[in-house]
């Protein structure tokens, strides 16, 4: 059963078992920061920050906005509910996927902090031990014929429980020393009613490759093989 925080405007929920004494701190970003425990800086859609706490690593998100949104707004969401929040609804997608044994991050915990008809939002997962992302890995002209295999046999797994990534791209795909092959990053994504929407997000895939350099057109025909399952 997850602890729950609350505090005025501030509402934080995280996981016991993975934090028996969590400080709420680890989500000010000065604090972590003065403290020394950001490890590196993540290259993605925004700045996820990698953390070290207590022997442990831990990858921290700010939700923020993309696309045309973003000039209104940075980070700032319309709130209804909380459990309509971003970062509630990763949180509990990533729990749900993990029961099924699909390969993501453990949600760690999460912080809403609300402003009258708005609110902010974080999470942390737990560190995947990983040797680099897709991308990094086609760039370095380290992919080959197994670990094509082993991605489709992942996204593969995804797709018989019905989840749909809506920003599946090769940064949010990770490969550890085992070439076991994580999916990140489940950001406004969720449970799909319809076929459809998985080929949708394998089509995005194969477009975002195509832009690799050192990408050839290896993965396409098995891409395809998913997209006609
Ligand atoms: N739990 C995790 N384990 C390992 N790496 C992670 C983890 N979470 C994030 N990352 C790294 O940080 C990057 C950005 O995180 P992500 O959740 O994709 O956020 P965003 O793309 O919105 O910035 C990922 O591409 C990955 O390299
Ligand atoms: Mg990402």
């Amino acid at each position: 059963m997850d602890e729950i925080i609350k505090n005025k405007n501030i509402y934080i929920q995280y996981n016991p078992d993975v934090f028996d004494n969590f400080s709420s701190k680890l989500f000010n970003t000065d604090y972590i920061s003065k403290e020394g425990l950001i490890k590196s800086v993540a290259d993605g859609r925004g700045k996820a920050l990698e953390l070290q706490y207590k022997n442990e690593r831990y990858f921290l998100k700010h939700y923020i906005r993309g696309g045309l949104a973003a000039k209104f707004s940075y980070d700032s969401y319309i709130f209804s509910s909380l459990s309509s929040t971003r970062a509630i609804k990763e949180y509990n997608m990533l729990n749900i996927m993990k029961e099924q044994g699909l390969p993501v991050p453990k949600a760690a915990a999460l912080q809403i902090i609300t402003n009258r008809f708005t609110y902010k939002a974080n999470l942390i997962t737990c560190k995947i031990d990983n040797k680099g992302t897709l991308y990094e890995f086609i760039i370095n002209k380290k992919m080959n014929h197994d670990l094509w295999n082993k991605l489709y046999m992942t996204l593969e797994q995804f797709y018989q429980k019905n989840v749909y990534h809506s920003d599946l791209n090769s940064k949010n795909i990770i490969i550890d020393k085992y070439n076991n092959i994580y999916l990140l990053d489940f950001d406004n994504s969720y449970f799909f009613y319809e076929k459809k929407l998985f080929r949708k997000s394998v089509l995005r895939l194969e477009r975002s490759l195509k832009k690799i350099e050192n990408y050839n057109d290896e993965f396409k025909k098995k891409l395809l093989d998913l997209i006609n399952l």
